[in-house]
């Protein structure tokens, strides 16, 4: 029974498997991971990304908004395209048109959104809660995934625990977790659960990927030392600073890494402006206020940038600003 029902699930084409340890992968974030973001985040290295989350209710009412949202350039592969909702019959269908209409390498399901909008329809997070409706939503989009199926979770709400989630779903081909080590209660700041990391690693089979907290090479380093996972999600620490992923692996390699200079990093800022107007036209230059922002965070007179950047209108008056 369980070996029909999975039968997509049995293959060969399992990526995660394929890529280069420790993986570092750019983390979802819904409104900022777009596919501009993300081919700038490859530029640096970041060995896979994740797409914004999607409905896979508004999959199922057609959106065209939610298809082009998923939309994906060949340099991002691998490529994985996160879902949610709370209903196993649209993820089941919003699966196939996924893979039938964009083509990523993987499906993510969300478990770790604690956003009000979200959490209020038994989505996200809210889903640890409900061990049933977990697994009839995980037996959906595996029964019908033909890529591998990873799933994104927090280490804890209320006083269920990641490890009680993972074991409810142990007969799925899971292929990787990535794992929010804060708590629902937690949000998004404050310390991450380092020992929830280590346990899931003992038992779950496939790869895992902490997250939470991760801002520097150094942190990155010593959360790999110390829980032994496969490999990294990295979220805020990469805006306006993409690099952050090959800062990382060059720590890892050789010690050492390199800041970038005032000129690199306009430099790089104008470039994924470009493409930000390249793909998304004045919508993308309205997008791209804000990564801007998070550019000239550090610099000296950011105040003074950020100021023009919140009423740049265009690529010239971007080029202005940061020349
Ligand atoms: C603005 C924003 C949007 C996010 N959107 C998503 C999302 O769509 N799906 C998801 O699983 N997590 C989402 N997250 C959570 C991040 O993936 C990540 O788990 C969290 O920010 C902790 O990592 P960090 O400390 O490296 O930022 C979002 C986080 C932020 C800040």
């Amino acid at each position: 029974m369980k070996a029909r029902f999975f039968i997509f699930q049995n293959m060969e084409n399992n990526f995660w498997q394929k890529i280069n340890k420790p993986i570092l992968a750019l983390a979802p974030m819904a409104g900022i991971t777009d596919s501009c973001f993300r081919q700038i985040c490859k530029d640096f290295n970041a060995d896979l990304v994740y797409s914004e989350m999607a409905s896979s209710s508004a999959l199922n009412f057609n959106s065209k908004k939610t298809l082009e949202l998923l939309k994906f350039s060949e340099k991002e592969r691998p490529y994985v395209v996160q879902l949610f909702g709370n209903n196993p019959e649209h993820f089941a269908l919003a699966t196939k048109i996924v893979a039938e209409k964009i083509k990523p390498d993987g499906i993510d399901i969300n478990f770790g959104c604690p956003v009000k909008k979200v959490f209020k329809q038994e989505a996200g997070v809210s889903l640890m809660l409900n061990s049933k409706l977990s697994k009839k939503i995980v037996k959906a989009v595996c029964a019908n995934s033909r890529v591998p199926v990873s799933i994104k979770i927090r280490s804890k709400i209320k006083n269920k625990t990641a490890i009680d989630f993972i074991k409810n779903l142990s007969e799925f081909p899971i292929k990787a977790i990535m794992i929010h080590a804060r708590s629902y209660e937690q949000g998004f700041k404050g310390e991450i659960d380092i020992k929830i990391i280590k346990e899931i690693k003992k038992i779950f089979k496939g790869i895992v990927l902490a997250n939470g907290g991760i801002y520097s090479p150094e942190k990155a380093k010593e959360i790999l030392t110390e829980t032994k996972v496969d490999g990294l999600g990295i979220a805020r620490a990469a805006q306006g600073q993409p690099w952050i992923f090959s800062q990382i692996k060059d720590f890892l390699r050789t010690g050492e890494y390199k800041e970038k200079t005032q000129k690199q990093i306009f430099k790089i800022a104008l470039k994924h402006s470009k493409l930000a107007f390249k793909l998304k036209k004045k919508q993308g230059i309205r997008e791209m206020r804000k990564h801007l922002c998070w550019y000239v965070k550090n610099m000296p007179r950011a105040k003074e940038l950020r100021q023009k950047i919140i009423k740049a209108e265009n690529i010239i008056g971007i080029e202005k600003i940061l020349k």
